[in-house]
């Protein structure tokens, strides 16, 4: 079976302090939460105090990007060599990043293999636009987004990446997929076109969540449902209670 991971993404959000005083209202509440994994993904800058703070607790730690060289003339970057042994996870692909920082499928899949090389495990993010869902283009756009991320990658790697399904209009939105659709578009889109790839077993144990708006209101609808995987969450994993409450769902969810 699968465990759901429930990831936040705290994006440019917080100060050192704040960062402190979060990460420090949640291990002790989610210290006895088992059957979910539980991890936050923080600005570069937090990471060293944040792994200190987080050693032992069972929370994970990520950062949310990272170049694909290990060293090199490459003002502003970071890269995985740096972030190994600081973090365990790294989001790639984040359509804020494609969106405003000229991301594309194919630095998606460069920064998948560098992460891959130093033991990070990547959360990489796929989801359609506004337009494009009403387009009807969801399930074309999406299952190229996954095949692109994947090129070259073989199945023992593809295995350790978690996929999250996050469309870019029910981000920050308020408005979250129905939990049928997000269940229909990982199930039939993400995990279908992974078993493309790699086969229908291999595809069964991948982890795929669901990101957009999720918040205490509907998570427990969107983890009863049998495709997603956990959740990457903004919004509200920026409140110790919200996080928390996402957390026990998941965990819950799977018990
Ligand atoms: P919200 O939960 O704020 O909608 O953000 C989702 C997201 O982009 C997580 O990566």
């Amino acid at each position: 079976m699968r465990i759901p991971l429930m990831a936040g993404n705290w994006k440019m959000h917080k100060t050192l302090s704040q960062a402190l005083e979060l990460v420090n209202a949640l291990t002790g509440p989610l210290a006895d939460v088992s059957g979910a994994g539980k991890a936050v993904c923080v600005p570069f800058v937090f990471l060293p105090p944040l792994a200190d703070a987080l050693k032992g607790t069972g929370i994970l730690l990520g950062a949310q990007n990272l170049f694909w060289e290990d060293e090199g003339a490459y003002t502003g970057e970071i890269s995985p060599l740096m972030l190994k042994g600081l973090c365990d996870l790294v989001i790639i692909g984040h359509s804020e990043r494609r969106q405003y920082f000229g991301e594309t499928d194919e630095t998606v899949n460069r920064k998948i293999r560098a992460a891959m090389k130093h033991g990070l495990t990547p959360i990489v993010c796929v989801g359609e636009s506004l337009e494009q869902n009403e387009a009807g283009e969801t399930e074309d756009f999406v299952s190229g987004q996954i095949r692109a991320a994947f090129r070259d990658i073989g199945p023992e790697e593809a295995k350790k990446i978690v996929v999250a399904y996050e469309p870019i209009w029910a981000i920050g939105t308020g408005k979250a997929a129905t939990p049928e659709e997000a269940n229909r578009i990982i199930g039939q889109v993400v995990r279908a076109t992974l078993a493309g790839l790699y086969g229908h077993e291999q595809a069964q144990q991948m982890r795929i969540q669901y990101g957009g708006s999720m918040n205490p209101g509907n998570v427990e609808a969107l983890m009863a449902q049998p495709e997603i995987d956990g959740g990457l969450v903004g919004g509200a994993s920026l409140k110790a209670e919200d996080f928390i409450t996402l957390v026990r769902a998941a965990a819950a969810a799977r018990n």
